[in-house]
C-alpha cells in the first residue's frame, strides 16, 4: 500500500522520515503541532506497519525504537481520551447482564439508514469507509490469542477460525467484503480509500490496534469483540435489505448475508465463553472488559452520527 496523503505537520514529516528511513527524532518534535486528524493519521499508518507493507519503507522499522516511543505516546493520548468518555456500570456482572446492557444503548444507525432511505452514492461512500476495517476484519483481536488462558484462547480460536473462512479462503470474511466491493465497481486493495475517511473511521481502527497490540489491554480488547458481534446481526440484516434495495450486486449483499446468522452465534461465544473465561482466570480485568465494550458501541455511535449528519446537511443543500 501507498503511503496516505499527510494532514498535517506530524504525518508530513513523520512520512518522510519513514520515506528516508532516519531522523525520527524531528518527527516527535513534530507532536506538539499535530490535531487530532494528523494524531489519528500518523497512529493509524504506525500500527499498520505492524500488519503490512508500505511502498518505500523498510520492512525493519516495525521494531524502530523511536517509532515505537512515537506509538507509544500516540497510544497514550488516545487511551486517556476514550477511558475519560467511560463511566464503568455499577452492580452489573459481565456475563449475566452484557446483553441486557447492549440492549439499553440507544444509538445512531447507519443501518438503519441503508435499510430504508440511503442512495446508492451514499452506501458506495459508507462501503470505501468500511474498507479500512472490513478489509482486515478481526485482524486486531488475532494478536490477543497467546495471551489467553485455555478457556478463553479456545473460545476465541473458534470464533476467528469462523471470521478467517473455517478453512476457506472463498468464505473468508474480509474476502468476501472485498469481492462485494470489486462487484460494486470499487478498488479492493487495502487502504485504497484511506485519504477519504474521517478523523472518526481513524480513531474506530485505532482503538482496535490499541488493545489488540497491549498485552495490558487484553481485556478491552475482548470486551470490545463481545460488543461488535453483539451488534451486529440485526444491522447487517438491515445491510441486506437496504443493498438489495438499491441493486447491489449480490457478492456484496453476501457479506452482510453472513453476519446475520455468524454474528448470532459469535456473540454468544464472545460473550459466554471468551469473555466468561477470560473471567474465570482473570477476575480483575471485569473493569477492562466494560471499558472495551463501551469503547467499541461509543466509537460506532461516534462516526454514524458524523456520517448521518453529512448527508443530511448534503441532502439539506441539494
Ligand atoms: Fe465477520
Ligand atoms: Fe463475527
Amino acid at each position: 500500500m501507498d503511503l496516505p496523503t499527510p494532514r498535517g505537520p506530524l504525518t508530513e514529516t513523520l512520512f518522510g522520515a519513514l520515506r528516508s528511513g532516519d531522523d525520527f527524532f524531528a518527527v516527535l518534535t513534530a507532536l506538539p503541532d499535530a490535531d487530532p486528524g494528523d494524531s489519528a493519521l500518523a497512529l493509524w499508518v504506525l500500527h499498520q506497519l505492524h500488519y503490512r507493507d508500505f511502498t518505500g519503507v523498510p520492512d525493519d522499522l516495525e521494531w524502530d525504537a523511536q517509532l515505537l516511543r512515537l506509538r507509544g505516546l500516540l497510544e497514550r493520548d488516545l487511551e486517556q481520551r476514550l477511558r475519560s468518555r467511560f463511566t464503568a456500570p455499577t452492580g452489573l456482572g459481565f456475563v449475566a447482564d452484557f446483553f441486557d446492557w447492549v440492549a439499553e444503548h440507544d444509538g445512531a444507525s447507519i443501518a438503519a439508514h441503508v435499510h430504508r432511505d440511503a442512495t446508492r452514492e451514499q452506501v458506495l461512500e459508507l462501503t470505501r469507509m468500511r474498507s479500512i476495517y472490513h478489509l482486515m476484519e478481526t485482524d486486531p483481536t488475532a494478536w490477543v490469542v497467546p495471551r489467553l488462558g485455555v478457556r478463553a484462547k479456545a473460545g476465541l480460536m473458534e470464533l476467528l477460525y469462523d471470521e478467517y473462512g473455517a478453512g476457506d479462503p472463498n468464505r473468508l470474511h474480509h474476502h468476501l467484503y472485498a469481492r462485494g466491493m470489486e462487484a460494486s465497481g470499487l478498488d479492493a486493495s487495502y487502504g485504497a480509500y484511506i485519504d477519504e475517511v474521517p478523523l472518526e473511521v481513524l480513531e474506530q481502527n485505532n482503538a482496535q490496534s490499541l488493545f489488540g497490540l497491549n498485552r495490558r489491554l487484553r481485556g478491552a480488547a475482548l470486551g470490545h469483540l463481545a460488543a461488535f458481534e453483539a451488534t451486529s446481526s440485526l444491522p447487517s440484516s438491515r445491510m441486506v435489505q437496504g443493498l438489495e434495495r438499491l441493486g447491489f450486486p449480490r457478492e456484496y449483499v453476501d457479506y452482510y448475508a453472513e453476519h446475520v446468522e455468524a454474528d448470532a452465534v459469535h456473540e454468544q461465544v464472545a460473550v459466554h465463553v471468551i469473555c466468561g473465561g477470560l473471567l474465570a482466570d482473570e477476575p480483575q480485568l471485569e473493569g477492562d472488559l466494560w471499558f472495551g465494550a463501551f469503547t467499541a458501541l461509543d466509537l460506532e455511535d461516534r462516526v454514524a452520527r458524523s456520517v448521518l449528519a453529512r448527508w443530511e446537511s448534503q441532502e439539506a443543500v441539494a
